[in-house]
């Protein structure tokens, strides 16, 4: 590796303002958004991964440096940004938390809280640790974008106020939340509506649906733009939070005991009811 310019890592006192960002991760996808991220504000960045061909390669190509260990990439970094897979996370702190130096900020961006959390909390012992998910995906652009963060104390709220600050200032709306109702509010949010793109497309695969895409309407090209962007993304990433999210099998029931209510009202030819239950929908969703 290409050592970073080493400096005493400073605790900040009201103001965050990293210059030297470690991304362990960093050549996955949100490892690379988050390297593109902190170079643009003028950090110094160093991103490692299990693969040091493959760091190296990515590393050149954004203008990175390479870490040929975690431990190597957390050397004199003012914050340490954990771009794994949750199930990836124990091991990784496993790995860092005996070389983490004073003063600096360690944060996960699973998709997940309350598991990823408590681990922060295992392992990082004198550091301060903050849980976050940005609630983007790699090919967006920050501002406007949503950053949730949970902090869990008040160490950990000072530095999410200083960190809230610090995103604020690059367009992200940021929102804090407690890793539990986080995690309640991904299950009913963000796993029902991958759950719902891939069970359309399930649906359309088991109905043979290509045959009739020519004619299709506006409407049906809305949905299948909505259901191609569920279904490109990571299975590796999906399928976790399918499982990994908890109750997430319990919104599922409730979706499936609604779409088994409305195919029973179809069934019978209950326009009348049909067409009440259309107008609740539109009423609830028009206070929301
Ligand atoms: N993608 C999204 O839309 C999105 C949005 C918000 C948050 N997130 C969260 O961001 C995190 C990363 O997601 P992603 O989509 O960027 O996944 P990804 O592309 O699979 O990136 C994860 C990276 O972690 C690396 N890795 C695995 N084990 C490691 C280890 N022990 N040490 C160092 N690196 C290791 C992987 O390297 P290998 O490929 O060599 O295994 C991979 O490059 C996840 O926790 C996810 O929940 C994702």
């Amino acid at each position: 590796m290409d050592v970073p310019m080493k400096h005493k890592v400073e605790i900040s006192k009201g103001t965050f303002n990293p210059r030297h960002v470690a991304i362990i991760g960093g050549y996955g996808l949100m490892g690379q958004w988050f390297s593109r991220f902190f170079s643009r504000k003028g950090c110094s960045v160093v991103i490692s991964g299990r693969s040091g061909s493959k760091c190296a390669r990515v590393a050149k190509k954004l203008g990175v440096q390479a870490a040929s260990s975690n431990k190597d990439a957390i050397k004199g970094a003012d914050l340490i940004v954990l771009s794994v897979m949750a199930d990836r996370l124990d091991g990784v702190l496993k790995e860092i938390s005996a070389h983490l130096e004073e003063g600096q900020r360690v944060i996960d961006i699973t998709s997940v809280k309350s598991v990823p959390v408590k681990l922060l909390h295992k392992y990082v012992r004198k550091n301060i640790a903050l849980g976050t998910h940005p609630m983007f995906g790699p090919s967006a652009q920050a501002k406007g974008q949503n950053f949730i963060l949970t902090p869990t104390s008040g160490k950990e709220r000072a530095f999410a106020n200083d960190l809230s600050a610090y995103l604020k200032r690059s367009g992200f709306n940021v929102i804090f939340m407690s890793p539990k109702k986080h995690d309640n509010m991904i299950g009913a949010m963000l796993s029902l509506t991958h759950y719902v793109g891939f069970v359309t497309g399930d649906t359309w695969r088991s109905l043979k649906i290509h045959k009739f895409m020519t004619t299709s309407s506006t409407s049906f090209r809305f949905l299948e733009s909505f259901v191609k962007s569920i279904v490109d993304a990571s299975p590796e990433l999906y399928s976790y939070l399918q499982v990994g999210v908890p109750n997430v099998h319990k919104v599922e029931n409730e979706f499936a005991r609604i779409s088994r209510e409305w195919a029973e009202l179809t069934r019978r030819k209950d326009r009348k009811r049909l067409k009440s239950r259309m107008y609740r929908i539109e009423r609830y969703l028009s206070r929301i």
